[in-house]
């Protein structure tokens, strides 16, 4: 559907003698068709660009882009500006117009498109009744939660029936409640519509609750891209480990962690909960075998895409001998003996998610 080919985006200094700044480099990507996308970074790390880059609102300075196999760089005007009706955008800010109803919002994008006045009425209040704000359509934005404006944002976009939407930042704006209606819509949107779906955020909380896949953009260019599962469980790069970690939490923080380690000398164990059911059957053998009991001293398990991931803490009860044998019998991926001994939290992470999902 999308397919970005070594794209690169160098903005022009701006003012006498201002340097050139290259704000995408070499980034290659292609987003199926009928699939989410989510792009994190953080600030200016390009995504907004490179957003922008996918309908031509920002023409790469070499690189190919593709939608539906059309290469838009090599399109004329007319044919870039049906291009771009069939993919809807959204922005943080919603940039409705003030002084257009709501319902004026919606079928402005069709004005444009040269359908009729009628014929604009009766889509836009066809669109606004799939965003539920069908009731709205005479009021003006300012009269409007911050939620609902974007649903109307949203509604625009989807005026002209896209196969594509681009959201920028879509839910930035919006308190965690409102986030996930949105969320909740934008999900409609893809599922129900079948609308394929590129979102930039920098909050890794919706990528989890929404995507299929995601991408990670540092200087620029584009660091890790995958499945939304395997890229949490093993984060590879350290920016993707950043924002994965702020929405796992799983290990327990320093303070916490010389606690534990204070109460339980040599007898904690942090293991990792994943989708792999084989490896939690193992420990519990492994639990068994040597007679060794635990409580549960931290623990961060969460879902994503259906699936647990996280780890647990465990203190281990029992004789010396018998946690020392069943210490040795776990591999160093099942576990890290005491989460963060002499690990940084990069390495300890990757071998506490490693082995399971392999
Ligand atoms: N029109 C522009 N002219 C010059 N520099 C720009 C322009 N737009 C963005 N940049 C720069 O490019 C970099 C990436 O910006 P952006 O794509 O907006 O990042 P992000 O969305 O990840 O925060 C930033 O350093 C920004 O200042
Ligand atoms: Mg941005």
């Amino acid at each position: 559907m999308i397919e970005l080919r070594d794209v690169a985006k160098t903005y022009p200094g701006a003012g006498r003698g201002a340097k050139p700044f290259t704000a995408v480099e070499d980034v290659s990507l292609t987003v199926a068709a009928g699939r989410v996308l989510g792009i994190v970074g953080h600030s200016g790390a390009g995504k907004s660009t490179l957003l922008r880059l996918v309908n031509h609102l920002e023409v790469p300075t070499s690189g190919r882009v593709l939608v539906d196999g059309r290469d838009l760089g090599a399109l004329d005007g007319r044919e870039l500006r049906a291009v771009r009706r069939s993919i809807g955008m959204v922005f943080q800010q919603f940039n409705l117009f003030r002084s257009r109803t709501v319902l004026g919002n919606v079928a402005y994008p069709l004005r444009l498109a040269g359908v009729s006045r009628a014929g604009a009425r009766a889509r836009a209040t066809e669109v606004l009744r799939f965003v539920g704000l069908e009731e709205q359509a005479r009021r003006h934005p300012e009269q409007l939660s911050g939620g609902q404006r974007q649903r109307v944002g949203i509604a625009r976009a989807l005026a002209t029936s896209p196969g594509v939407l681009l959201c920028d930042e879509a839910t930035s704006a919006l308190d965690p409640h409102t986030t996930g209606e949105v969320l909740d819509l934008l999900r409609r949107v893809n599922t129900e519509l079948g609308v394929t779906i590129v979102l930039v955020t920098h909050e890794m909380d919706v990528v989890r609750a929404l995507c299929d896949e995601v991408a990670v953009m540092s200087g620029g260019r584009l660091v890790e891209h995958g499945d939304v599962y395997d890229v949490f469980a093993r984060p590879r790069h350290p920016v993707t480990e950043v924002f994965v970690r702020s929405a796992l939490r799983d290990l327990p923080g320093d303070a916490a962690r010389e606690r534990l380690r204070a109460r339980h000398p040599g007898r904690l164990v942090t293991v990792p909960v994943t989708r792999d059911a084989a490896a939690s059957a193992r420990l519990s053998r492994l639990l068994r075998a040597h007679g060794v009991d635990f409580t549960v001293a931290h623990a961060g398990v969460g879902e994503v895409r259906g699936a647990p991931l996280g780890s647990v803490t465990l203190a281990l009860h029992g004789e010396d001998a018998d946690v020392d044998a069943f210490l040795a019998g776990l591999t160093a991926r099942e576990a890290a003996r005491d989460a963060t001994e002499d690990a940084p939290h990069g390495a300890t992470r990757e071998e506490a998610h490693g082995k399971a999902v392999a």
